[in-house]
């Protein structure tokens, strides 16, 4: 994918990418200060950093191995282990779509088309300038608004591909009123 990006702009993201990461590191570093380093704090820290950076990084993740005393490997074994746990960046707009049986009845796979169009990522992918990660999960517990979808922490229900347009307008409208 990085193949299709033009030179310029793709200079400027690896800017912004090594400012990023180097704040990463000092948040990292900040978070482990108040941890002892024992193995068993681990998940803890894991938690505490994906709160903080949104994800985890692999130089976090080094770090804490570090931290701890650890290998890398055993660290990202447990990291990948709990699906809680989130190994690449997220967008600014993250999107999960309900698959479960009730939304599936009333139109969840047309939903997904519709907002697999309309940001122009499929189901598991986060496009390149982190405005969105679009993701499925099994139930959402709130069946009876069926379908609905979930936006950042906002649950959005009994949606028709027409409403759906309109969540992603609006989307749309909040980052340009942010700019
Ligand atoms: S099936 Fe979608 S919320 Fe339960």
């Amino acid at each position: 994918m990085g193949n299709l990006v033009e030179s310029v702009g793709q200079e400027t993201r690896q800017k912004g990418n090594f400012m990023e990461e180097q704040s990463q590191v000092e948040l990292v570093r900040e978070i482990l200060s108040c941890y002892e380093s024992k193995p068993s704090r681990l998940v803890p820290l894991l938690l505490d950093v994906q709160g903080s950076v949104g994800y985890l990084p692999e130089e976090g993740m080094r770090l804490i191995a570090h931290f701890l005393d650890m290998s890398v490997g055993q660290v990202y074994s447990v990291a990948s282990f709990y699906s809680q746990f989130q190994l690449t960046p997220i967008g600014r707009h993250r999107i999960t779509v309900c698959r479960g049986t009730a939304c599936h009845i009333r139109g969840a796979p047309q939903i997904l088309g519709e907002i697999e169009k309309g940001i122009g990522i499929n189901e598991g992918e986060t496009s390149s300038d982190l405005e969105y990660t679009l993701e499925t999960v099994a139930c959402m517990g709130c069946c009876a608004l069926a379908p609905c979808i979930k936006v950042n922490d906002d649950v959005h229900g009994e949606l028709t591909p027409r409403k759906v347009k309109e969540v992603l307008l609006n989307l749309d409208k909040e980052g340009a009123d942010a700019q």
